[in-house]
């Protein structure tokens, strides 16, 4: 065989390899799993299912329902549970201190490492989300 002929394969298969792998980290999930890393994971652990009770996010129905549903909480967070008892004080997930392009970054990661699923999620939708958040929040609250 000469070389040649042996090498066009291997240039094939490297190149494969090579816009494999660049398709899989797209750079939004780097971004995504940045975020998760430096903010959520601290609770939630790297899987989701890190850390007990309350804590332990891995069976939520919420890996089920419309990728809204998990933008909602990253940004406005989730109310969680009175812990102190008389004191009334909630301890709770607080709403992600990070922009609409991290937030939709973030939200897309969790969606595929903790809910196994690939969803599409835009800063765009982010910031539609919070605004149809808040005017329901308005139309709730302000009776
Ligand atoms: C300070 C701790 C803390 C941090 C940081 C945190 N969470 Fe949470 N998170 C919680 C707690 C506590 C709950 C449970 C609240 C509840 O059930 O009401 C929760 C609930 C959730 C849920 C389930 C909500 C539902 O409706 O079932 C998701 C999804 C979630 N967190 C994702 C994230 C992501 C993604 C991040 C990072 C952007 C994050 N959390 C950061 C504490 C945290």
């Amino acid at each position: 065989m000469k070389w040649n002929t042996a090498l066009f394969p291997i240039l094939v298969a490297i190149f494969v390899l090579v816009t494999g792998l660049s398709i899989e980290k797209s750079p939004q999930n780097d971004r995504g799993e940045e975020v998760y890393r430096q903010y959520c994971q601290r609770c939630h652990g790297s899987d989701g299912a890190g850390g007990k009770g309350l804590f332990n996010i891995s069976e939520r129905k919420i890996w089920q329902q419309s990728p809204r549903e998990i933008i909602r909480v990253v940004a406005f967070g989730a109310s969680g549970r009175n812990v102190y008892g008389k004191t009334g004080l909630r301890v709770g997930m607080p709403p992600a201190p990070y922009t609409d392009i991290d937030i939709a970054a973030v939200s897309v990661y969790a969606m595929k490492v903790l809910g196994k699923r690939d969803v599409k999620i835009s800063a765009d939708d982010v910031s539609e989300v919070k605004r149809k958040h808040v005017t329901e929040l308005r139309k709730r609250l302000e009776k």
